[in-house]
């Protein structure tokens, strides 16, 4: 026979779910940009020639939302790691997404003057200056991966070393870049083309931040595969949105140049499809890509608020 108090505990219990608080994702993601933010001023100490770690850590602590480093950190979590496992790769993460904006800004490339608020690195440095501040960034963030990581056997370091040096090369990231440049001012351009341009160009690296921390915590060939599946949507909605916002939001929002798509005669969601179709595009890949997930667990609440948030954001 059951007691009084024991049907209450019952009764507690199968409401519970209904009063769980929901995810916060503001906190959580600025509790892990707090985090990012000191092991990141950590990682590049100033040395000689200043000129160089100067322009490096110029670019590097400029803010940004952060997103690759969250996602390798929140991934190795999901997979029984721990931070501390991950917080190398994530830095290393972070080092080439900033040297790929620098190169991106240059006038070689978009030609733009304003990132995350401020000048561009070549308008403070000059364009010399500023593609050695990306290759040292590029260099370094793989030496760090390799010197820094703890308490992680060392094939899987290795692993994530050959992940990440594929999903930035001409395999990937810089493969990507290059159709994107040979794309401008063309009319002619497929689907399937630009299609290529940002899963290379864009969802490669967030693909590579999302699977590198799941290989520091050992995960299955399984959840690794999954989590590939859900990246890989991820990366391709974050582009459209970013396309999107090239039109519909302002330099104050972004804290970059804004119309820039349109004035370069760039091949983007929008030109061919409209923003409203774009729109609905991307929250389909988002749907796709929390559909990868066991909403159930509770380490998988930041990717799935994370998906969420990259068709929401306004910058
Ligand atoms: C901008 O990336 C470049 C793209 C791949 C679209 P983010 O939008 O992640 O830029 P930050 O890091 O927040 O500045
Ligand atoms: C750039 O795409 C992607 C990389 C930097 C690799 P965009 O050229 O659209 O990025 P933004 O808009 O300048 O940030
Ligand atoms: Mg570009
Ligand atoms: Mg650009
Ligand atoms: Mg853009």
């Amino acid at each position: 026979m059951t007691s009084t108090r024991d049907q209450r505990v019952i009764a507690d219990e199968a409401i519970a779910p209904q009063r769980e608080t929901p995810f916060d994702l503001k906190a959580y993601l600025t509790a892990r940009q707090v985090q990012v933010e000191a092991a990141l001023d950590a990682s590049v100490p100033m040395s000689y020639p200043e000129t160089v770690y100067e322009a490096m850590r110029y670019s590097l602590l400029a803010g940004g939302k952060r997103l690759r480093p969250i996602l390798c950190l929140a991934t190795c979590e999901l997979a029984g790691g721990t931070s501390e496992m991950a917080m190398p790769t994530a830095c290393a993460l972070e080092m080439i997404h900033t040297m790929s904006l620098i190169h991106d800004d240059l006038p070689a490339m978009d030609n733009d003057d304003y990132r995350r608020g401020k000048l561009t690195n070549h308008k403070v440095y000059g364009e010399d200056v500023a593609i050695l501040a990306g290759d040292g960034l590029l260099a370094y963030s793989f030496e760090y991966i390799a010197s820094q990581t703890r308490n992680v056997p060392a094939e899987r370091v290795l692993q994530v070393v050959t992940q990440v040096a594929r999903a930035v090369g001409a395999a990937g990231l810089v493969g990507g870049q290059v159709v994107d440049l040979e794309s401008e001012g063309r009319s002619d351009v497929s689907i399937e083309t630009l299609n290529y341009i940002h899963t290379h160009k864009t969802a490669a690296l967030l693909e590579a931040s999302v699977v590198s921390g799941a290989v520091l915590a050992g995960a299955s060939a399984e959840l690794q595969q999954s989590l590939s599946r859900y990246a890989q949507n991820i990366g391709l909605a974050f582009q459209i949105v970013d396309d999107i916002l090239d039109i519909t939001a302002t330099q104050e929002e972004l804290g970059k140049s804004v119309g820039k798509d349109l004035q370069a005669q760039k091949v983007t969601y929008p030109s061919l499809w409209g923003i409203e179709e774009s729109q609905r595009q991307a929250a389909q890949l988002i749907e796709s890509a929390k559909a990868e997930l066991d909403a159930t667990n509770p380490n998988a609440q930041p990717l799935l608020a994370i998906a969420d948030y990259i068709v929401a954001r306004t910058h």
